[in-house]
C-alpha cells in the first residue's frame, strides 16, 4: 500500500518532531505500543510521561517497556490525562515535543471504560498550551463504539477553532470505509521574529 495508515502518519509526524533528548507525553497508555514508540524516539536522554485511568493499562505498559529495555526514561501515571498540568513538572511547559492521544477503549480490556469528551478536551487544551513550538499533537479518533462519534465531533470542532497563525491542523481519514478511524495532527507554529 502506498497511502499511509493513520498509525503510520501519526508516527512519522511524531518522530520528526521528537529527536533524542525530547520530552513527550502519551495521553492514553492502553497496551503501551505508543509509549514504547515515544520512549524509543526520545531515547535514554529524553523523557516520556504517560497517563491512563486503568491500572491494567499502566501494568501492561510497564511490562512492555521493561521487556524492551525502555523503562528508565518513562514516568507512568495512573491518572486521567486532564490532570497533565497538575502532574507534570512546571519546567516541561512549552518544551514538550509530542503528545499522542489514542482515544476510545482499552483493546482486550473493559470496553465500557472509554475516553470522554470533557476530559479529552481539557487534556487537549493543556497539550496545545504546553507544546513546544514545532511540536506535534496526534489524536486517533474512533467512531465504532457508543460515544465515539460524539467525542470525535467535539475534538474536530475544537481543532477547527484553533487560530491558524498559531497551529497547523490536519485531519486524515479513509473516506470510503464505514466508521473508519481518523487522525488529527496539530503542529504548533514557531513564532516569527517581529
Ligand atoms: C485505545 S486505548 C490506547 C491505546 C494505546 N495508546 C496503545 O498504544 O496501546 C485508550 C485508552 O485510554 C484510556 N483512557 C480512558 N479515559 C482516560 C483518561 N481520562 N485519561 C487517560 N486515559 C484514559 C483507556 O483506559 C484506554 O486504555
Amino acid at each position: 500500500m502506498i497511502l499511509p495508515s493513520i498509525l503510520s502518519s501519526a508516527r512519522t509526524a511524531v518522530k520528526a518532531s521528537c529527536p533524542p533528548g525530547s520530552i513527550a507525553v502519551d495521553g492514553t497508555l492502553g497496551n503501551g505500543h505508543d509509549t514504547l514508540f515515544l520512549a524509543e524516539c526520545v531515547g535514554p536522554s529524553g523523557h516520556v510521561y504517560g497517563f491512563d485511568i486503568q491500572q491494567a493499562a499502566v501494568e501492561r505498559t510497564d511490562t512492555r517497556l521493561s521487556e524492551a529495555g525502555q523503562r528508565k526514561q518513562v514516568t507512568l501515571f495512573h491518572a486521567s490525562h486532564h490532570l497533565i498540568a497538575e502532574l507534570l513538572p512546571r519546567e516541561a511547559k512549552g518544551r514538550i515535543r509530542a503528545f499522542m492521544f489514542n482515544l476510545g477503549y482499552l483493546p482486550h480490556g473493559d470496553e465500557q471504560v472509554i475516553t470522554q469528551p470533557d476530559t479529552t478536551l481539557e487534556a487537549l487544551r493543556t497539550a496545545a498550551d504546553w507544546l513546544a513550538p514545532g511540536g506535534i499533537i496526534s489524536v486517533a479518533l474512533y467512531t465504532g463504539h457508543p460515544g465515539g462519534p460524539e467525542e470525535a465531533t467535539a475534538v474536530i470542532d475544537w481543532a477547527r477553532s484553533l487560530p491558524p497563525q498559531d497551529y497547523q491542523v490536519m485531519w486524515q481519514q479513509m473516506i470510503n470505509r464505514n466508521k473508519a478511524p481518523s487522525l488529527l495532527l496539530l503542529e504548533k507554529r514557531t513564532k516569527k521574529r517581529a
